[in-house]
């Protein structure tokens, strides 16, 4: 049966419509789950909103999403991805961009090859070669597929390296939001045998707080994780109007991180940096960084969550499927080749 963590997600109810000859009569309706109730549900299907009465449920189940995003909706979600991240140094050809932040992630040091360059195809390539050359840095391509496969293809041809693939993931956001975010277990786990988590009050105890601005220590995992943190990155972090960092202290001591921003006219929270020090992993923590950071944007007026992950990384990609992700689309970072 359905859960509030099923509101938002794209469901199938099998309902039971009459009775004959002393068996019941079913109808499938496939739709949105726009809200539970005790007594009802109400599906957005593609003919208009239909408010089931609960026993009337024969049986329903989530469905995963059939439909590939438009093309509109990639260039969309990737537009407030590059908001949410913003580089200090831009450019454009044509509807192209170009980023650069002192070599501070490849997101924010990427051409965006999308829409119309305004030029054909390997003089726009030759271009964002000859920007990233001026700037002393290797030039890269994020390539989202298979929208810009075209683009691929080309830079194929002219022996382009491709990094292992970035899952962008999205989720309803109020699903996200009324999601447990403690962890069952949390309290029994960290036991004071726990001598990686040596905190005696339990994980369940550690304090998540919502910043407008990262703390020092908070800076100090970022870097680990990006491995340093030139002047750029500060801009990338903060320069964002609607962003709040998530500290989650225990014992005074800071043991997790998570940066939330919201762009795209409002609609879009990018969720990033979720880090949890190695000892204090698979306490919940994450799962409740994510939850504070998706309560603050949804008050905010976000309405569904996006982030980047790269295909490899198989436990955050357990995190964010536990936590209801499905992968809106996937990008590859492309590399020129080195010339000497
Ligand atoms: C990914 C990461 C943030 C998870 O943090 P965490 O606090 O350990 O996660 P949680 O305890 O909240 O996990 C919640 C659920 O996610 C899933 N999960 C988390 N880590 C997992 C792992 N290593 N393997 C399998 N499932 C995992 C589980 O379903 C888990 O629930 P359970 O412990 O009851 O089984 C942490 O491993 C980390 O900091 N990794 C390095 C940084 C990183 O990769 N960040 C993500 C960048 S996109």
């Amino acid at each position: 049966m359905l859960r509030q963590q099923d509101v938002g997600h794209r469901i199938v109810v099998r309902r039971i419509v009459g009775i004959r000859e002393g068996r019941p009569l079913f109808s499938d309706a496939l739709g949105e789950l726009v809200e539970l109730s005790e007594t009802h549900l109400t599906l957005a299907t593609a003919k208009g909103q239909l408010r089931v009465p609960v026993a009337q449920v024969h049986r329903a189940k989530r469905v995963p999403p059939t439909r590939r995003p438009t093309a509109t909706a990639v260039v969309a979600l990737e537009r407030a991805a590059d908001e949410a991240w913003p580089a200090p140094t831009r450019g454009r050809l044509g509807d192209w961009l170009l980023r650069s932040a002192d070599g501070w992630t490849g997101r924010a040091n990427s051409a965006l090859p999308i829409g119309d360059p305004d030029r054909p195809l390997p003089a726009a390539v030759d271009a964002v070669e000859r920007w990233y050359a001026e700037l002393g840095q290797p030039a890269l391509i994020n390539t989202p597929l298979p929208l810009a496969a075209p683009v691929g293809a080309e830079l194929d041809a002219r022996g382009w390296a491709a990094r292992p693939p970035t899952l962008v993931q999205t989720t309803p956001l109020p699903s996200l939001a009324s999601a447990p975010a403690e962890a069952p277990l949390a309290d029994l786990r960290a036991t004071a045998s726990d001598a990686a988590g040596a905190q005696a009050g339990g994980w369940s105890s550690a304090v998540v707080e919502l910043a407008s601005a990262p703390s020092e220590e908070w800076l100090a995992i970022a870097a680990g994780r990006k491995g340093g943190l030139p002047e750029a990155a500060r801009h990338v972090l903060t320069a964002v109007d609607q962003v709040r960092f998530a500290h989650v202290y225990a014992d005074d001591a800071l043991v997790a991180i998570g940066r939330g921003a919201v762009t795209g006219q409002g609609r879009w929270l990018g969720l990033s940096l979720i880090e949890v020090l190695p000892s204090a992993r698979r306490q919940g923590l994450a799962r409740r960084v994510i939850h504070e950071l998706a309560s603050w944007g949804l008050a905010g007026g976000a309405t569904h969550a996006f982030l980047q992950v790269e295909q490899r990384n198989t436990a955050a990609i357990a995190l964010y499927q536990r936590l209801g992700f499905t992968t809106h689309h996937t990008y590859l970072t492309r590399v020129a080749p080195h010339r000497a």
